[in-house]
């Protein structure tokens, strides 16, 4: 069930609702079947869930591409490449058509001067290595910037079909096949025995290795458990639901968090660095969590 949005949407007008006349005609353009979503939604929400679901026509395709290069001597690598490059070209030319003066900062391609007002933030493939290996666990990110702050985020799961979404100010909800804008909450665990916590840990070449092993192993001593799944994006997603009491990681760049970031605070969370200074986007570590734990996981990973 959907709970009412705390309050109606400002910015953008006018409101929309994905799946209804006159917006969209039976089915999203290129996306999964038409949900009828009970939350209202921006102008802005929905150009960007449609680009989202034209971009992960293509991913889905090359994931079971993929699946059979598996087994080829050369593997599957290069083809991988091309398959983010050619997602967020579909992601640049799907938003450009309506919102032709925003820019667009994105993984693969960088940056796109627009107005100098509005920015698409974007990572086309958050999860490549999980891709790469035939895992179903990855998703696209993208968010809106609007004069320096995140005013929009969606990160889109196309293998489960989970559609994680929120707007600044109007909270944050996901879509399933199974349910429709069900609105988002962070857990509301505070003992840290019983709290699930999700990080990223840095592979070859990357990263402070011991230091990093020294913060894992604290955590892992006082928790429940910790999981490494290789999508930062889904990871602050599953904060924002409450699947993760909280989640930490090194230096994720801006496209990996900009929509999650937005996601985790619309329903209820935290989001800083892990000394619990304010968290700027890119900056070299982050910690999302519910305001219970906040405290508690702060002083494990000082
Ligand atoms: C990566 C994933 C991973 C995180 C890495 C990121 P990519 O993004 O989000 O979970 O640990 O630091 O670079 O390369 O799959 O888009
Ligand atoms: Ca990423
Ligand atoms: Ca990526």
């Amino acid at each position: 069930m959907a709970f009412p949005p705390r309050d109606r949407p400002s910015r953008e007008q006018p409101v929309a609702r994905i799946g209804r006349a006159p917006m969209t005609t039976g089915r999203e353009r290129s996306g999964p079947a038409e949900r009828k979503s009970l939350a209202p939604r921006s102008a802005t929400i929905t150009i960007m869930i449609r680009a989202a679901f034209a971009a992960a026509k293509g991913l889905k395709r090359d994931f079971g591409e993929v699946e059979h290069l598996q087994v080829s001597a050369k593997g599957p690598a290069d083809f991988v490449s091309r398959a983010d490059i050619m997602a967020e070209k579909v992601l640049r030319s799907e938003l450009a058509r309506t919102r032709p003066e925003y820019g667009f900062f994105g993984e693969e391609g960088g940056e796109t001067k627009g107005d100098g007002r509005n920015r698409w933030i974007a990572d086309p493939l958050d999860g490549t290595t999980n891709f790469l290996h035939g895992v179903p666990h990855f998703a696209i990110s993208l968010a809106l910037e609007r004069e320096g702050e995140i005013i929009a985020g969606i990160v889109y799961q196309p293998i489960s079909d989970e559609l994680f979404w929120a707007e600044k100010g109007n909270g944050a909800f996901i879509d399933t096949p199974n349910a429709r804008s069900r609105r988002l909450r962070v857990s509301a665990r505070k003992e840290m025995n019983q709290a699930l916590v999700g990080t990223g840990i840095p592979q070859k070449g990357r990263g402070d290795h011991p230091a990093y092993l020294k913060k894992l192993e604290v955590v892992m001593g006082q928790t429940a458990g910790v999981r490494r799944w290789g999508a930062a994006a889904l990871d602050l997603a599953f904060v924002a639901a409450g699947r993760y009491d909280a989640f930490f990681e090194f230096g994720l760049a801006p496209w990996d968090v900009a929509a999650g970031n937005l996601l985790v605070q619309e329903a209820g969370g935290l989001v800083t660095d892990i000394a619990g200074q304010p968290y700027a986007l890119g900056g070299p570590s982050i910690l999302a969590c519910n305001t219970g734990l906040r405290d508690q996981i702060i002083g494990v990973l000082a």
